[in-house]
């Protein structure tokens, strides 16, 4: 019995491919490369080539691959671009999830987890913040995932389809043998651009505007290390198969840093000299983002391992100084 990974060539998926080989699981990767990495899979998983808007492809997979349970990862996930390209987004994240959804109903496969985000929350009226607080995103990527876990709720209703959604928080990290990591082109996240400024790739790392109501005035991010995040995906998985029902679940540290921070724990990590510069805030950003996770402890039994400041960096750091062209240079 195989496990479909939706987007399994992208940083977080292929973090999951390589968990489910590490348990003997099989996954079945689907990707269409237009982000993910095809260097980022292990020898040993199926790939195919392909996107989950295209019918066909999808239901040839199916039909070749006795599929048990998904993962679904493939989806934009820029707040900022999916403001400039709303519908793009909405094609590729709510029809995809369309067409994933109707061949999962058509051969008969019940379980999904679902890679949602913090940003179904908008700005929130308190932290840290829990499952039941209200959905207000505040861009087309929060609304098309809130949109998304929606579609699996009513499919459940109708079809009896079941899910987990884990809203993500702020994802860093690699896996620990520094050889899958964070790759994106161009890069837009805190953690691999202060890297990139510690490996003299770049000149300075921008700070976002430092006049937030926060302790330092630099915007406050809960971040979760990209391997415990994928061992809840896996424990979600057997909470499915064992018969849990479908739920949402944040997973975060229930702590937050702000950029200063995190660049001030960089420079110890690294030992690097790191230029800093003050920018402009950048539109959209909330001051605050911090997660309550307590339920998917208590539920799924999650427990993170690797989830603090300091370990999150480092095993982002080893990737880098390891790949410093990312998978280009593979
Ligand atoms: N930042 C900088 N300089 C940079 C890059 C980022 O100051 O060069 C700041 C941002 O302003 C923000 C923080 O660092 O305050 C984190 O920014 P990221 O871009 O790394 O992450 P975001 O919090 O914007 O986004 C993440 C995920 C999204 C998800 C969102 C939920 O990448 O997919 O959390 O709010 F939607």
């Amino acid at each position: 019995m195989s496990v479909l990974v939706a987007g399994g060539a992208g940083y977080i998926g292929s973090h999951a491919v390589h968990q489910l080989l590490d348990q003997g699981k099989q996954p079945v990767v689907i990707d269409n490369l237009r982000t993910g990495h095809k260097a980022s899979l292990p020898k040993g998983a199926v790939f195919y080539e392909g996107d989950i808007r295209d019918r066909e492809f999808m239901k040839s997979v199916f039909r070749r691959k006795r599929i048990k349970q998904v993962l679904m990862f493939a989806a934009h996930s820029l707040v900022g671009e999916s403001m400039e390209k709303p519908l793009e987004y909405y094609d590729n994240n709510v029809f995809g999830t369309q067409v994933l959804l109707e061949t999962m109903v058509e051969f008969g496969v019940r379980d999904i987890v679902f890679s949602s985000t913090a940003a179904v929350y908008g700005e929130p009226a308190e932290v840290p913040i829990k499952e039941n607080a209200p959905t207000m995103p505040e861009s087309p990527y929060g609304e098309t995932k809130l949109g998304m876990e929606n579609m699996m709720k009513w499919s459940g209703t109708a079809h009896g389809l079941r899910y987990v959604s884990l809203r993500y928080f702020n994802v860093a990290g690699a896996r620990l043998n520094g050889r899958v990591g964070e790759d994106h082109r161009p890069e837009t996240h805190l953690v691999p651009i202060i890297l990139q400024a510690a490996l003299g790739q770049r000149e300075a790392i921008t700070i976002f505007g430092d006049d937030y109501p926060t302790r330092d005035g630099t915007c406050i991010r809960d971040y979760v290390h990209v391997e415990d995040l994928i061992s809840a995906h896996l424990q979600a998985l057997d909470y499915l198969q064992k018969g849990g029902s479908s739920d949402v679940f944040n997973l975060g540290s229930n702590e937050g840093f702000s950029v200063k921070e995190m660049i001030e724990t960089a420079r110890q990590v690294t030992g690097r000299d790191i230029p800093e510069q003050r920018g402009e805030r950048r539109p959209g950003d909330p001051a605050r983002l911090i997660a309550s996770s307590e339920k998917a402890k208590k539920v799924l039994g999650w427990e993170p391992k690797r989830t603090d400041v300091e370990n999150i960096i480092r095993d982002a750091w080893n990737w880098h100084r390891k790949n410093p062209q990312g998978y280009g240079g593979i």
